[in-house]
């Protein structure tokens, strides 16, 4: 079988990839393949220096969270190691559903050992003996390539009982969403683990005081887990050395629409978003790019020199997000595309907070008028909109409430959308 993750990364194979070096190298069924292109030796340094040493490595490194947020890694991390309250608990954010966002199941699908030994490194450093894979349901060949090497790596001494004969226990369990994407919130997820409907907690607490089953917890996405084996075996200090002072490291992208060489491209912050499409081959007639997913934004077709790190983005007045670039061009139906981004945040709102349960039917309701006119707005509409939108920003529970505008904000301020 042809590995399906490869045919989603172009660069598969080429020289000076961090995050993707072994994606369509390694066998992802074969943990002594993965041992002898560099496996497992970014956990015997963890051992080497010790849980606070990994913790020191991970700040400096200045890595943030690749979910979306930025966090700052290394502070969610000593956060939680320095609770007292036990046991703390490791959890991995697999339940990729951002529109557009399809890194993780790369990384999970072409080198899931990488992830495994990841998820060690994180636990070993919080001090957590049980770490939690929430992985979308979805993702059927993750699911099975992720619990082979669990098994592989248990019956190997890598995970379980005094792991490589040095004294730390630990394991991790898979569980399955169920097709929710409210399930990817980070305390949903715990409701959702814990066996309640997945609906989101207030913040504070956050989860690195009370978050799994009321425990200490640290929740990382994917990618984020996966940057520590590069820091550890590179060096806090030469990883910090690639990107921008304010977004170190190398970024997985999203490329997806209308580009010749759609996939998960490896880039160093700092590139900009015209040459991360040259890379995927851009259209001839560019129309817009949607930036960051349906949570993000839409920039025009004029606007490729923006940097792709968190703070340029940040001063374009748009966001990275999950690393979704979604290229459109002239052929692309703007209302429609729309509808269908308020179709789903209205399908996808838990229902727990007004603002969003209402907002989001709201303003799928007055983008149906508007496309019943065949795409021309009235003023009304646009008010109704952008207070709608402004109640469900400012007053929302969660993420998805706070974003659901976004997309429709963007199109309308920068693209001139249903003038
Ligand atoms: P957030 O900004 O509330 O939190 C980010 C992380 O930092 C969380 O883990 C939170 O617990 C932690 N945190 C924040 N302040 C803290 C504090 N003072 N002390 C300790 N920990 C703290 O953002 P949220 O709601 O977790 O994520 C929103 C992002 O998720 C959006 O940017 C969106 O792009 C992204 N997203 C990604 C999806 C995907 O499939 N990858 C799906 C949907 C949204
Ligand atoms: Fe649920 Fe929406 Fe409120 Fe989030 S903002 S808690 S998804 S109703």
């Amino acid at each position: 079988e042809e590995p399906p993750a490869a045919l989603a990364v172009p660069q598969a194979g080429q020289d000076g990839l961090v995050l993707l070096k072994n994606i369509g190298v390694v066998d992802p069924y074969d943990l002594d393949d993965y041992r002898s292109h560099g496996g497992y030796t970014a956990l015997r340094t963890a051992f080497s220096i010790g849980p606070a040493g990994v913790i020191r490595e991970v700040k400096d490194s200045g890595l943030v969270g690749r979910g979306g947020a930025a966090f700052p890694t290394g502070v969610k991390w000593q956060a939680t190691a320095s609770q007292p309250d036990h046991p703390h608990y490791l959890v991995c954010n697999a339940d990729e559903s951002e529109p557009g966002t399809f890194k993780d199941r790369v990384i999970m699908e072409g080198d899931p050992y990488a992830l495994v030994e990841s998820m060690t490194i994180a636990g070993y450093a919080i001090g957590a003996r049980q770490g939690y894979l929430y992985l979308r349901g979805e993702y059927p060949r993750a699911l099975e390539r992720l619990t082979h090497a669990i098994e592989q790596a248990r019956s190997r001494g890598l995970l379980g009982e005094n792991i490589m004969g040095q004294g730390y226990d630990f394991d991790i369990e898979i569980r399955r969403g169920a097709g929710a994407y409210i399930c990817g919130e980070e305390t949903a997820l715990f409701n959702s683990i814990e066996g309640y409907r997945g609906e989101p907690r207030s913040k504070p607490p956050f989860p690195v005081e009370k978050g799994l089953f009321g425990k200490p917890t640290v929740e990382n996405n994917v990618e984020t887990l996966v940057n520590v084996l590069p820091i550890l075996t590179m060096g806090a200090q030469a990883f910090a050395a690639i990107g921008t002072e304010k977004s170190t490291g190398p970024k997985l992208f999203c490329v997806s629409g209308n580009v010749e060489r759609p996939g998960i491209y490896e880039l160093p912050f700092g590139a900009t978003l015209g040459d991360l499409l040259e890379l995927a081959g851009p259209p001839e007639r560019l129309k817009a790019v949607l930036l960051g997913g349906a949570a993000g934004g839409f920039v025009r077709a004029d606007e490729l020199d923006i940097p792709l790190t968190f703070e340029g983005t940040r001063e374009a007045g748009t966001t990275l997000g999950s690393g979704v670039v979604l290229a459109l061009d002239d052929s692309v139906p703007l209302p429609r595309m729309l509808l269908r981004i308020a179709e789903f945040f209205r399908d996808e709102s838990c229902g727990q907070c007004v603002p969003c349960r209402v907002g989001t039917v709201r303003q799928e309701e007055t983008l149906h008028r508007i496309a019943d006119r065949t795409g021309a707005a009235a003023a009304e509409d646009i008010a109704l909109l952008r207070e709608v939108g402004a109640a469900m920003k400012d007053a929302s529970i969660c993420g998805l409430g706070q974003t659901a505008w976004n997309a429709v904000e963007s199109a309308i301020d920068r693209l001139g959308a249903y003038e």
